[in-house]
């Protein structure tokens, strides 16, 4: 198993802050920053564009940032970010027409890339591409919003990816993203995911060590 990260999701970060708030997160021992690019197309709501990510990068931001872009069409925002600084890359196959070319961009222009599930996407659609993959994402709410409650049949997809993953030996790590509180963030590390998207339980909190804190003893406990 790999080391354990959490990735907070800026999503319900204070965005007029953005840079401070990201500095913020880290200092309290965030691993990396989350960050989620929705079109209202693919997804029903609107953030932001590749320029954000620049300018976190022009900032000072050092820490990797996990890009989730929920975008369709998706090739030509692949090779935007890519040049706006992302670390990991991550695409829904039902957003591009071919998923294996959209994969392979992603690697060929430097980055990490990454395949999300949504709740209702099958593991199977991540079979046959496991090794262009660097990280595989399971969704545990429908893409488009923070705060959603977690999906608690996702915990079955989530032991089904971690057994694909184990049975290729490949490097892979198995990201979760949506409703992870500290309450369930055992369970979810029970069923074998490695990387933890937390959005709203940690910007909706007071300290972000804190919290951190805690879901770090909830995953090791
Ligand atoms: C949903 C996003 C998530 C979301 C997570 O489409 O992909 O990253 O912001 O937020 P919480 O932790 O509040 O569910
Ligand atoms: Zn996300």
């Amino acid at each position: 198993a790999q080391e354990i990260f959490i990735a907070p999701s800026v999503l319900s970060a204070d965005f007029a802050r953005l840079g401070a708030e990201c500095d913020d997160v880290l200092e309290a021992g965030a691993d990396m920053i989350h960050l989620d690019i929705m079109d209202n197309h693919y997804v029903p709501n609107l953030t932001v564009g590749p320029m954000v990510c620049r300018a976190l990068r022009d900032y000072g931001i050092r820490a990797p940032i996990d890009v989730h872009l929920m975008v369709d069409p998706v090739d030509e925002l692949i090779v935007q970010f890519a040049e706006a600084g992302a670390s990991f890359i991550s695409i829904h196959p039902e957003a591009t027409r071919h998923l294996d070319r959209s994969l392979q961009l992603i690697r060929d222009l430097g980055c990490k890339a990454g395949l999300v599930l949504n709740p209702g996407t099958s593991v199977g659609v991540a079979r046959q591409v496991l090794s262009r993959l660097d990280l595989l994402l399971v969704m545990s709410v429908n893409p488009g919003f923070g705060g959603q409650t977690f999906i608690s049949y996702t915990l079955d997809k989530l032991r089904e990816a971690r057994q694909l993953i184990d049975e290729s030996g490949l490097p892979i790590r198995l990201e979760v993203d949506g409703g992870v509180k500290v309450h369930n963030i055992s369970d979810v590390a029970r069923a074998g995911a490695d990387t933890f998207v937390v959005g709203s339980a940690i910007f909706g909190a007071v300290s972000y060590a804190e919290v951190l804190r805690q879901l770090r003893v909830a995953v090791h406990g």
